[in-house]
C-alpha cells in the first residue's frame, strides 16, 4: 500500500520538480551563525516560512533540508532507505581512527550485519538481573559528586552518572578515570569531523590528541580484559565486548582488527551527551515546575519502597517520569536532524534532490509544532498518555532519529534515564539556583543545557 511518504517521492511523475529555494544567509558564513545558535528553532522557522524542502548554506558547503513530518515519514520508506546514504558523513571519523567502517557510516547489508552483531549487546536482555547493580552505581556517584549545601554542575555530573552506568551497562568495564579524555574527543570529533562546524587544523591540539590517547588505551584495555578473561566467561553477562570480539574472530572482513576500538569505545560517544544533555533538560524543566516536581518524587518512592527492582517495575511504574522524560526529548531534541546524502536524483513533495547533495532531514521539526503539541512552549507531561497520545500521529515524534539507522540504544536509554532520575529524585532534594532561574543552552558538539547549568543540593531526602 501507498504511504504518505512514497507518494511524496513518486510526485515527480505529475508535475515538472522545483528547484528548493535558497534561505537567505551572511557572505562567507551563510547560515552559520543561525545553526550555531539554535538549529532545531532555526530549522522550524525555515520550513515555516519556505515550506518542507530547501536549501542552505554553512561556510563552503550546502545542505539540501528536507524538514518535517513527512520528511521523517520517507526516512522509514524503502524509497527513503534507496535514496539516502550516510557514509559521507562518519568517512571523516573512520579515517582518523584508522579504521574501515563505523555501524553509523554504513548502509545496506553491511550495516544490517554490523547491527545484528551489537543487537544483544545494546539491548535490553543485557541488563536482565542488573538492575540493583546499576542504582548501586548511581548512588555512589551521587554521593560523591553531589554534596548537600552544594551548587552543582548538572550536565558534567550527568556525563560522569552516564559513563559509569554505561561502562557497566555495555562493557563490563568503569571508565571513570577517562570521562573527561571521552568528552574531550567526542567533542572534537563532532564538531570538527561528523558536523563540520570547526576548522580541521583543530584536530592538531595537543589537547585532542592526548584525550584520543588516551580513549585508544581504553579501548586497548578492553580487548586485554576480554582476551584475558573469555575462558572463564559468564553466559549470563555477556556483554557489547564479548559479540564484537566473537564477531571480529568469526568475520574479520566484517569488523577487522583497526575496528576494533571504534567499535568498543563507540558506545560511550553514541551514549554520553545524547544521555546527559536529555537528562539534565529534565532536571531543569522538573525543577522549574513544582506540581511535575511532586509527581516525579511520588513515582520514585513509590518504587525504591519495593527494595529490590527490576525491568518490569521500571518500564511500568513510572509514569510520570516517563511522561517528563518523553517530553524533555521533545522540547531538549539532541538529534534535531540526521545527516545525509543523497545516492540518486529524486523528488520530494515536488522538489527536485540530485545525487550526491549534502541533507539534513530535519525529522525534530514537528516537535516545535502548535499541530501535533498544542502550546508546544509548555512542558507538559500528559502530551503522551491516551487519549491524548500527541506523539503518535505519523511523523510527530523522533527523538531517536528515524529509519534504518534509529537508536540502537534506545531502550537501553530509555531504562538509563528512567532510573537516574528515579534515583537522583528520590535521594536528593534539589533547588534552581533561584525560582526565576533561565536555563541558558549549549549546540556544540550536540544541543543542550550549558554546561554552566547548576542546581542546588538542599538536602538528602532518603
Ligand atoms: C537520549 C538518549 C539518546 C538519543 C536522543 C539518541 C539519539 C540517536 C539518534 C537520533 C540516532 C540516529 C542517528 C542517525 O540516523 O544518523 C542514534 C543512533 C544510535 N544510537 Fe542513540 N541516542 C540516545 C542514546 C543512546 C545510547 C545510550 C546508546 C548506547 C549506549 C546509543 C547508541 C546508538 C547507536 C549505536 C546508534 C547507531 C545506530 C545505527 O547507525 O544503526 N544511543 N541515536
Amino acid at each position: 500500500m501507498a504511504t504518505a511518504a512514497s507518494e511524496a517521492i513518486k510526485e515527480p511523475c505529475k508535475a515538472p520538480l522545483k528547484e528548493p529555494p535558497l534561505v537567505k544567509g551572511l557572505p562567507f558564513l551563510g547560515n552559520a551563525l543561525d545553526m550555531a545558535k539554535d538549529p532545531g528553532r532555526f530549522f522550524y522557522e525555515c520550513y515555516r516560512k519556505h515550506g518542507p524542502v530547501f536549501k542552505l548554506k554553512v561556510m563552503s558547503n550546502t545542505y539540501t533540508v528536507l524538514a518535517g513530518a513527512e520528511a521523517a515519514n520517507f526516512m522509514g520508506t524503502r524509497e527513503g532507505r534507496d535514496s539516502l546514504r550516510s557514509k559521507e558523513f562518519w568517512q571523516g571519523l573512520v579515517d582518523e581512527w584508522g579504521a574501515s567502517r563505523t555501524l553509523t557510516g554504513e548502509d545496506g547489508e553491511t550495516h544490517q550485519k554490523l547491527r545484528a552483531v551489537m543487537k544483544h549487546g545494546y539491548s535490553k536482555e543485557s541488563l536482565k538481573g542488573r538492575y540493583d547493580e546499576l542504582v548501586e552505581i548511581t548512588d555512589k556517584v551521587i554521593a560523591r559528586d553531589w554534596p548537600v549545601g552544594q551548587m552543582v554542575p548538572v550536565v558534567q555530573n550527568m556525563q560522569y552518572i552516564v559513563t559509569e552506568q554505561l561502562g557497566a551497562m555495555l562493557t563490563g568495564t568503569s571508565p571513570r578515570e577517562y570521562v573527561a579524555d571521552i568528552r574531550t574527543t567526542i567533542l572534537y570529533i563532532l564538531n570538527i569531523l561528523v558536523t563540520r562546524q570547526r576548522p580541521k587544523f583543530m584536530l592538531k591540539d595537543p589537547r585532542y590528541k592526548y584525550a584520543k590517547s588516551r580513549v585508544s588505551e581504553l579501548g586497548q584495555r578492553m580487548i586485554a580484559q576480554y582476551e584475558a578473561g573469555k575462558a572463564d566467561r559468564d553466559p549470563a553477562r555477556r556483554n557489547l565486548v564479548d559479540d564484537v570480539m566473537e564477531a571480529h574472530a568469526r568475520d574479520p572482513d566484517l569488523i577487522p582488527r583497526s575496528d576494533l576500538i571504534l567499535s568498543l569505545t563507540g558506545p560511550f560517544v553514541a551514549g554520553l551527551d545524547t544521555v546527559a544533555n536529555t537528562v539534565s533538560g529534565f532536571i531543569y524543566a522538573v525543577l522549574k515546575n513544582p506540581d511535575v516536581l511532586r509527581r516525579v518524587q511520588a513515582d520514585a518512592d513509590a518504587l525504591f519502597a519495593k527494595g529490590s527492582i527490576d525491568e518490569a517495575n521500571v518500564r511500568n511504574e513510572l509514569p510520570n517520569i516517563d511522561g517528563a522524560i518523553m517530553e524533555a526529548m521533545r522540547v531538549y531534541t539532541i538529534a534535531v536532524a540526521q545527516m545525509r546524502t543523497a545516492t540518486r536524483d529524486f523528488g520530494f513533495l515536488g522538489y527536485q534532490v540530485r545525487e550526491n547533495e549534502l541533507l539534513y532531514v530535519a525529522t525534530a521539526v514537528p516537535h516545535y509544532m502548535e499541530e501535533f503539541y498544542p502550546n508546544p512552549d509548555t512542558f507538559d507531561i500528559d502530551r503522551y498518555a491516551k487519549p491524548r497520545a500527541e506523539h503518535l500521529k505519523p511523523g510527530a515524534y523522533s527523538p531517536y532519529g528515524r529509519g534504518t539507522h534509529t537508536c540502537l540504544g534506545k531502550t537501553l536509554a530509555e531504562v538509563q534515564m528512567a532510573l537516574s532520575m528515579a534515583r537522583l529524585f528520590y535521594k536528593l532534594d534539589l533547588e534552581l539556583e533561584s525560582p526565576d532561574y533561565m536555563l541558558e543552552t549549549k549546540v556544540l558538539p550536540t544541543p543542550g543545557p550549558s554546561m554552566k547549568f547548576k542546581v542546588r543540593v538542599k538536602g538528602i531526602r532518603h
